[in-house]
Parts: structure tokens; sequence; C-alpha cells
């Protein structure tokens, strides 16, 4: 069993745990994931490790209830436990391989995008703890969806924060602050890592193809065995068949096919929805 330490909630709907897992806590990388189940005969659902306590043993998640089984988490208070916690899953993020020299040249921008900030966070902690400040665009549809702000801010190297109404920071989305930054007001990037719902990344790509930015992004298709086994989140990369839970989730986003991810995830849309509905009942 893997107790829950603490819990909150960081918008009406977005929720963090931290979560005691000391095998993990040891050994994950930025870019990874863990599979969580509430319990036997649960779900089995794939999240991004937003950070970690090596120390302390611990790990935190942050989600947004989508389904049923994301639904029931929501419940979960500290002094509960999952029962069983899967991970590190999926290969640490690229940046993680390169010496610090090679990083220290390199001017990075990262696009979060509503809950993707959380799995971005433990990307940007990371560089500044190599000495490496990264400019962060956050977009959140409005200010009472934007997360993690602070915890952000202490480790970015510049923080854009963007909302699509306006209501807080630059406005627009996160598209817009990119062009904005590179065309406006004199920014070059050398490498882009977004991190958000797929109709983000597709349209991040767009631009930072237009301006000439390579650009990393991470997938969250749906997962259910997370080992390469199932082939639940095949993707397709540069015409190649990739799985996402051991290829992945970063991929070269210039060469991602979006629309064949976001059909693939909508076929479970309907099925998740129903399970949801029962489990509100
Ligand atoms: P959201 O819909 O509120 O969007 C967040 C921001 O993305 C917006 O503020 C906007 O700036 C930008 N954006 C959205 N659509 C865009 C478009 N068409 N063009 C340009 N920019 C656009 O985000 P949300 O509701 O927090 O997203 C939830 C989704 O994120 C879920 O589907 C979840 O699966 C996904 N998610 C992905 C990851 C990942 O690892 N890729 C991690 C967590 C969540
Ligand atoms: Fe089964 Fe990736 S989740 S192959």
């Amino acid at each position: 069993m893997y107790p829950i330490l603490e819990t909150k909630k960081l918008t009406a709907n977005i929720y963090w745990m931290e979560v005691k897992a000391e095998r993990i806590a040891k050994s994950c990388m930025p870019g990874q994931f863990v599979i969580v189940r509430t319990d036997a005969d649960s779900e089995r659902i794939p999240l991004t490790i937003c950070d970690y306590n090596r120390e302390k043993g611990t790990i935190t998640i942050v989600f947004q209830p989508v389904g049923a089984s994301t639904h029931l988490m929501t419940s979960l208070k500290s002094g509960d436990a999952f029962h069983d916690v899967a991970g590190p899953l999926g290969c640490p993020s690229e940046l993680t391989k390169e010496t610090k020299e090679a990083l220290a040249a390199k001017k990075i921008l990262f696009v979060a995008g509503g809950v993707g900030t959380a799995p971005v966070y433990p990307q940007v902690k990371w560089l500044h703890e190599q000495g490496v400040a990264a400019d962060v665009i956050v977009g959140a549809k409005t200010k009472e969806l934007l997360i993690l702000e602070e915890e952000m801010k202490a480790v970015a190297g510049n923080l854009y924060v963007t909302t699509d109404d306006g209501s807080y920071g630059r406005s627009g989305m996160v598209t817009k602050t990119i062009q904005d930054l590179v065309e406006q007001e004199g920014k070059h990037y050398d490498l882009c890592v977004a991190i958000g719902p797929m109709i983000m990344m597709k349209f991040v790509c767009k631009t930072t193809e237009a301006l000439n930015i390579p650009t990393i992004v991470s997938l969250n298709p749906i997962m259910v065995d997370g080992t390469g086994m199932c082939g639940a989140c095949r993707v397709t990369v540069g015409g190649e068949v990739k799985f996402a839970c051991v290829d992945g989730p970063e991929f070269d986003g210039h060469l991602v096919n979006f629309d064949e991810a976001m059909q693939r995830q909508q076929i479970y849309k309907t099925q998740e929805g129903r399970a949801y509905l029962a489990a509100k009942e």
C-alpha cells in the first residue's frame, strides 16, 4: 500500500497529493510518470510525477477528475492509501542526459497549459538546480484555473502567465505569447518544451515550426499496462508507430501526428463519461 500523506485542492477541480513511494522517489527523474490504482479492481491511471522528495521518500501528483476512477481519487484523504503505484515509468526528459555546459548554452522555453503545468514544474526545477534559468509560459483559461504560479516563479528565469479571457497576466492563448516573445520582444529560443492538452501541443508545434524552434511535447494518450505490451498508448511519430509509455512520453512535436492521437483519445470518451456519471450517483 502507498499512504497518502497530504492532499489539497489547487483549484475547484484540480487536486494535489503527496504520496509515500520510497523506491520511486529514490530513482525518478523529470519527465517520468506513475500508474496508480485506488483498489485492486480499479482502472490504472497514468499521472506525471509533479515533484519528488528523495529524503522523505515521497512523490507528488496532480490530477483533474475526468472519469470514474479519477473521480474516486478525489475522495481520498491524508491517511488513506493507494493500492499500488507503479513506476517510475517512461523515459526521463532528454534534457536530463545533457551536460551542464550544453544546457547552459541553450535558451529553453517551456510552455505549460492548464493541468500540464504540473509535469512542466519538475523539469524547470531540475534545470534550476543545474544553474539553468529557463523561460516559462503558463496558460490557463481563467485566473481561477491557474496552478503552481508561486512554485514556478521560484525556479523559472522569466515566468509569463497568460489567461484565455485576459483575467490575469497576458491575454490570449499560450501560442500568442510565444509569438509575441519572439516577434515583438526579440527573444531567441533554441528549444521549446510544451506540455498540456493535446490541442494546445498541436498548435504550439505549428507556431514553433513557423518560428524554427525545435519542440518537444509530452504525450498522455490512453494507457493500460504502461509496459509496452497492450498497445493502448500507440501514437505515430514521423510515420513510425511508437508507444508513449515506453518510447515516450516525450517526442519531437514537429513529427507527432496530433490529429490521430486526438482521435484515439476520443474513442474512450463515451465509456468513460458513463462510468463517471454512474460513480457520481
Ligand atoms: P485548458 O483547456 O484549460 O488549456 C490550457 C491552455 O492551453 C489554455 O489556457 C491555452 O493557453 C492553451 N490552449 C488550449 N487550446 C489551445 C489551442 N487550440 N491553441 C493554442 N493554445 C491552446 O487545459 P486543461 O483543461 O487543464 O487541460 C486538460 C487536458 O490536459 C486533459 O485533456 C489532460 O489529459 C491534459 N493533460 C496533459 C498532460 C500531458 O502530459 N501532456 C498532463 C496533464 C494534463
Ligand atoms: Fe500499453 Fe503503452 S500503455 S503499450
